[in-house]
C-alpha cells in the first residue's frame, strides 16, 4: 500500500463457516460438518491475520466473528481463535440457539467476547420448519438465559419477517416473544430470496407475491419496537435506550463502521476486506483457502479498484440507512438534485435548515432503497 494509504483499520471481521446443516434459504459462504478441519481452518484465519497485521491500528475498536455458525466451531479450535485476536472494545459472535451450551456461554465471555448476535428467526414452530431451522422456540429461550446466567449484558436477536405463510398476528407473536426476552439490540430482516437456493426454488413465487404486504409488516415492527423502548437506528436494527439501560449505546459498533464507511479487514473464506479505495474478496473454497496460508502466503483473491465516486455511491446508500444525519460534503456530485427537490417536497427526504446534511424521513425510511436509488445521480 503506497505512502501507508488504509493502514489504522479499526475494525476486524473473522469469518467461520462450519455449519450443522445448511438452512435452505442461506447463500452465505458456509460448509456443513468438517469438524476434523475447524483446527486446520482456525490456524491459517491466525496467518492470514499474521500477514495482514501491519494493516490494523495498535488498538481495534471492534471484532465480528460471523458465519456460518462461529459457536459450532470445535471449542479447543474456538478458545485458541479468541486467544490469539488482538482486543478490542466491541467482539460480537453469531451465535446459533442450539449450539449455546452453559459451557459454551463460558467459553466466550471469559475469552473476551462482549456480544453475542442469537440467530432465533421467528419463534414459531411451523415457520421454522419452512425455514428448516433446528432450534425449537425453547432452545433460543434456553440459549438466551444461557448467555445472561454468563454475564452477557448485551446480546442480539435476528428475526426475519416475510417466511412464506406467515400471519400478521404470528408476527406479532415474534415480537411479544422476542420482547419478552428484553434482548439489548434486534434486527428484523425481510427475508430474502437468493438465487439458486433450494428455498427459492420452493417458494420463490409465494415471497414474489406477497412482497407488497412486507411494507405494511415492517411499519408494525416499527410501531411495536419503539414504543417499547428500542431506537430505529438503521433501516433493519434497534437497539434499547433510555434510563432502563443506564443510557448506554448499545447500537451495533462493527456495523455502524460498515454504514459508516470506515475501512475494514476481512479474514476467513469467502471474507471482504475495504481498505483505501481497493476491496478484495478470498477464495470461497476451502482448500484454496488452506493451502496457500500453510506456506505463509495470502489466498486467491479478487480485487477491486474502488473509484471516488463509486465510494460516494456507497456513502450515499449506505449513509441513508441510519438515523443520523448524512453530511453533504461526503457525497457531493452522486446527489440528483432535481430528485433531492422532489423527493423533500413529497416528504421523503429532509435536508437540514443550512442544506449542509440530509436525512430519510419516517417515510422514506420505510421506503428505504427505493428513496435512495432515485436520488442517486446517473
Ligand atoms: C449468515 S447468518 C449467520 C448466523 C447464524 N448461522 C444463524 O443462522 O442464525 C446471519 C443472519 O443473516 C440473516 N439471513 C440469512 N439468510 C437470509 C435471507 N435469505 N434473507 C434475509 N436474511 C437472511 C439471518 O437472520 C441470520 O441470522
Ligand atoms: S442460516 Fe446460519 S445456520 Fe443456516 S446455513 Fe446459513 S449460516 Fe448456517
Amino acid at each position: 500500500m503506497r505512502n501507508g494509504a488504509g493502514r489504522g483499520i479499526r475494525h476486524l471481521y473473522v469469518h467461520l463457516p462450519f455449519c450443522g446443516h445448511r438452512c435452505g434459504y442461506c447463500d452465505f459462504v458456509t460448509l456443513v460438518g468438517r469438524r476434523d478441519q475447524h483446527g486446520a481452518y482456525v490456524d491459517a484465519l491466525l496467518a492470514e491475520l499474521e500477514l495482514e497485521r501491519g494493516l490494523l491500528a495498535p488498538a481495534l475498536e471492534t471484532i465480528f466473528l460471523g458465519g456460518g455458525t462461529p459457536t459450532l466451531t470445535e471449542p479447543a479450535s474456538l478458545e485458541r481463535l479468541l486467544d490469539r485476536l488482538p482486543g478490542a472494545e466491541e467482539v460480537t459472535v453469531e451465535a446459533n440457539p442450539e449450539t449455546v451450551t452453559p459451557e459454551l456461554a463460558g467459553l466466550l465471555r471469559r475469552s473476551g467476547v462482549s456480544r453475542v448476535s442469537l440467530g432465533a428467526q421467528t419463534f414459531q414452530p411451523d415457520l421454522l420448519r419452512v425455514l428448516e431451522r433446528r432450534a425449537t422456540p425453547d432452545d433460543v429461550r434456553r440459549a438466551f438465559y444461557h448467555l445472561r446466567d454468563a454475564s452477557f449484558d448485551n446480546i442480539s436477536l435476528d428475526l426475519l419477517y416475510g417466511i412464506p405463510g406467515q400471519s400478521t398476528a404470528q408476527l406479532e407473536r415474534d415480537l411479544d416473544q422476542a420482547l419478552a426476552l428484553e434482548p439489548e439490540h434486534l434486527s428484523l430482516y425481510e427475508l430474502e430470496a437468493k438465487p439458486g437456493t433450494r428455498f427459492t426454488y420452493a417458494h420463490g413465487v409465494a415471497l414474489s407475491q406477497q412482497e407488497a404486504l412486507m411494507e405494511g409488516y415492517f411499519e408494525r415492527v416499527v410501531e411495536r419496537l419503539q414504543p417499547a423502548g428500542y431506537r430505529w437506528y438503521e433501516t433493519a436494527n434497534f437497539c434499547r435506550t433510555g434510563e432502563r439501560v443506564g443510557g448506554r449505546d448499545f447500537r451495533s459498533r462493527h456495523n455502524l463502521a460498515y454504514w459508516r464507511g470506515r475501512d475494514y479487514l476481512g479474514l476467513g473464506m469467502g471474507a471482504v476486506s475495504t481498505v483505501g479505495g481497493r476491496r478484495w474478496r478470498n477464495t470461497p473454497r476451502l482448500n484454496g483457502y488452506l493451502q496457500p496460508l500453510r506456506q505463509g502466503v495470502v489466498p486467491p483473491r479478487e480485487l477491486e479498484l474502488l473509484e471516488p465516486r463509486v465510494q460516494r455511491q456507497e456513502r450515499l446508500m449506505l449513509g441513508l440507512r441510519l438515523d443520523e444525519p448524512l453530511s453533504l460534503a461526503e457525497v457531493g456530485d452522486v446527489l440528483d438534485e432535481g430528485a433531492l427537490e422532489r423527493l423533500a417536497g413529497g416528504g421523503l427526504v429532509e435536508p437540514s435548515a443550512g442544506g449542509s446534511t440530509l436525512a430519510l424521513t419516517t417515510r422514506g425510511r420505510f421506503l428505504g432503497g427505493g428513496v435512495t436509488a432515485e436520488l442517486l445521480a446517473t
